[in-house]
């Protein structure tokens, strides 16, 4: 039997709230489905967003990722397919509110998620469907037993960073629980990037976040920077990603450009 290879798995975390986690979850995915990836994004916030955004409406999540973290159901009975060839979801819905207080008490409480992933690539084997190349997570705002499920059971993480006056706020927070699954959870979490959104170029203070936080964070920060764009904003009340929405406005190739650099950076860390 020919051995699947593993998937990607990168997590969108980032504590606070608005600063594009969702949208770079549906966005990212979608341009690197439309590069040729096969890709899977896990909806692990109970605001279901992510779900929304990518034309899941709420009455057609059968069996969403409560269902999934769990256990009972296999992530591969969550997963649908989306109007992006190549990109599929695992859609949320609210009961994952109460998910916390279920599992808290027991042992493999944060690795439901790693656990499900895992358990997938036998089941693609079976039902010969197309591995996954890439599986984004996006998570709640908020570092609670969600996220810390999402970074256990990641490769790496991408924090999206909102360009503005408090981007940095909060930062050196999630860096340190990185560091903290890193050293109990999960020894082989790295910070695959850090992308910075909504930029407004008019804003002098938004150039001036864009130069902080590269001084401070180095090559850590790519080269893509995601603009603000109204379009961007008005793609998930189509339940579209902005690609299919317009994709020629400056939000898509942004996106598409991130995924390039993505791959890019994918590359430089398998062949190290
Ligand atoms: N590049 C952008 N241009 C304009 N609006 C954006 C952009 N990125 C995100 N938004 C809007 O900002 C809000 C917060 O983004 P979202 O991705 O939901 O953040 P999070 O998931 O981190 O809470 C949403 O209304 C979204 O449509
Ligand atoms: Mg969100």
């Amino acid at each position: 039997m020919t051995e699947v290879p593993r998937p990607r798995i990168l997590v969108l975390a980032n504590q606070k709230g608005g600063v594009g986690k969702t949208t770079t979850a549906i966005n990212l995915g979608t341009a690197l489905a439309a590069v040729g990836e096969t890709v899977l994004v896990i909806d692990l916030d109970p605001q279901g967003n992510a779900s929304t955004g990518l034309g899941v409406d709420r009455k057609a999540r059968k069996i969403s990722t409560y269902d999934v973290l769990l256990g009972e159901s296999s992530l591969a009975e969550a997963i649908v397919a989306t109007a992006v060839p190549r990109l599929c979801i695992a859609p949320s819905t609210l009961d994952l509110l109460g998910v916390e207080l279920q599992i808290a008490g027991d042992k493999d409480r944060a690795f439901r998620l790693k656990r499900a992933i895992a358990e997938l690539a036998p089941a693609e084997r079976r039902e010969q469907i197309p591995p996954f190349t890439y599986v984004l997570v996006d998570c709640p705002p908020s570092l609670n037993l969600l996220t810390i499920n999402a970074l256990a059971g990641a490769d790496s993480v991408v924090v999206p960073l909102q360009c503005e006056f408090f981007a940095l706020e909060g930062l050196s927070q999630l860096l340190s629980t990185v560091d903290q699954v890193k050293k109990t959870l999960n020894p082989r979490l790295t910070i695959h990037g850090i992308v910075l959104t909504m930029f407004d170029p008019r804003n002098n203070l938004a150039t001036q976040v864009v130069a902080d936080v590269r001084r401070f964070m180095g090559d850590k920060v790519y080269e893509t920077v995601i603009p603000r764009n109204v379009r961007v904003s008005e793609a998930p009340s189509y339940g579209k990603p902005v690609l299919l929405y317009d994709l020629k406005c400056s939000g898509s190739q942004a996106y598409l450009k991130l995924a390039t650099e993505v791959i890019q950076r994918e590359k430089q860390l398998r062949a190290a």
